[in-house]
């Protein structure tokens, strides 16, 4: 009888998602098999995952959206132990300008899946939730019990709508014992420099951004508003390494495969505790590597939040998880990355 872990990864293909699997597949004890569409990724991730592992996983192409196609991959897949659901799409802008495209795919794909569960009896589930549930919020950090206040962008509004299907779900089957962690910013690379961050087309998140205007793919970057009630103008974020956040589902998983949730469904923090403004994160970036991007001011950008960071004391408590990689490597692995596509092409 195999003691062998069976974990599906949907995004497998992804940033958080890819990095996970890395994490997943250095325990011979975890089988892992990723479903992937790849809307904001690429196949090619697989053989980055392979070039750091020395295996790939096995995987499947399908829009999570298309249920018949994602039930013959459970026909196939039997005796699967947890599902781990990165898949979904995750840019707070782009969900201003097209709200319906992210409830669609945000939470139909969710709908799926968990209507899967409920057929398949699969009972561990982590669900990737963000900090951008709990909106603007005066009293920082957040932890787990801090009232979410209003939704600053329709990307926040279906990751809560998520959390609220997963409780009700969750309450509903017997046994069933799932988490959602909340990331604060995911950033930076793999430290073999072999795996990262690769948006589809231009990216809206800070940290790419940095280093494709410092490699010459931007010509310039802006600075979304230098005139917030911060201590330099500019919004503050809890930026976490993405192999920190990736050993946290690691955790996660064995946690709730050992049995050691003693609810139906939770919620935890993935952050480091620190609150870094956007001229912090360049300024860091040029410290560390001596290139400081071509930065311009402009104004504010929708749906964003004035300041955010984390507590992340519970995730610590109950998984034994903290995040250990300083702001230096974040910037200094993301540039790595950076450097490392440039040679690809
Ligand atoms: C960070 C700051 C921008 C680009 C992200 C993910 C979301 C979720 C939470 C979960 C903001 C500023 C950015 C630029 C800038 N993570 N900025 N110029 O919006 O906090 O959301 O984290 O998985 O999925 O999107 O991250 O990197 O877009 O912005 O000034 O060109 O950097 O205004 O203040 P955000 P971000």
């Amino acid at each position: 009888m195999s003691t062998k872990k069976k974990i599906i990864v949907t995004g497998g293909a992804g940033y958080i998602g890819s990095h996970t699997i890395i994490g997943l597949m250095t325990s011979e004890e975890t089988e892992v098999i990723s479903i992937d569409n790849y809307s904001n990724s690429s196949e090619k991730t697989y053989d980055r995952i392979e070039e750091i592992t020395g295996k790939k996983p096995r995987y499947y192409n399908c829009d999570l959206c298309d249920e018949k196609n994602l039930r013959a991959i459970f026909n196939t897949e039997k005796n699967i132990d947890g599902i781990i659901h990165f898949a979904a799409f995750k840019s707070v802008p782009e969900s201003v300008a097209d709200p319906l495209l992210y409830y669609r795919n945000n939470i139909l794909s969710l709908y799926n899946l968990l209507s899967v569960c409920r057929d398949e009896n699969i009972s561990c589930f982590i669900f990737s939730s963000s900090c951008s549930v709990y909106g603007n919020i005066s009293k920082l950090p957040v932890n787990e019990e801090t009232p979410l206040s209003k939704p600053e962008s329709p990307y926040a509004s279906t990751k809560i709508m998520g959390e609220q299907m997963m409780n009700d779900f969750s309450a509903s089957m017997k046994g069933m014992s799932s988490v959602a962690l909340r990331y604060f910013n995911p950033v930076g690379a793999h430290p073999t420099g072999l795996n990262g961050e690769l948006p589809r087309n231009r990216p809206n998140n800070l940290f790419p951004v940095i280093t494709q205007t410092a490699i010459g793919k931007l010509k310039e970057m802006t600075v979304f508003g230098n005139d917030y009630p911060t201590r330099d103008g500019t919004c503050i974020r809890d930026y976490v390494h993405v192999c920190d956040i990736a050993q946290a589902h690691v955790f996660a998983m064995n946690y709730l495969l050992n049995g050691k949730q003693t609810k139906p469904f939770d919620v935890m923090n993935l952050g480091t505790g620190d609150g870094v403004t956007v001229m912090e994160a360049i300024d860091a970036f040029e410290k560390a590597t001596g290139i400081r991007p071509n930065v311009q001011m402009g104004a504010r950008r929708a749906g964003d939040v004035v300041a955010i960071y984390s507590d992340c004391a519970k995730a610590k408590s109950l998984l034994g998880w903290n995040a250990a990689t300083d702001l230096n490597e974040m910037v200094s692995s993301s540039w790595k990355w950076e450097q490392h596509l440039k040679k690809e092409i």
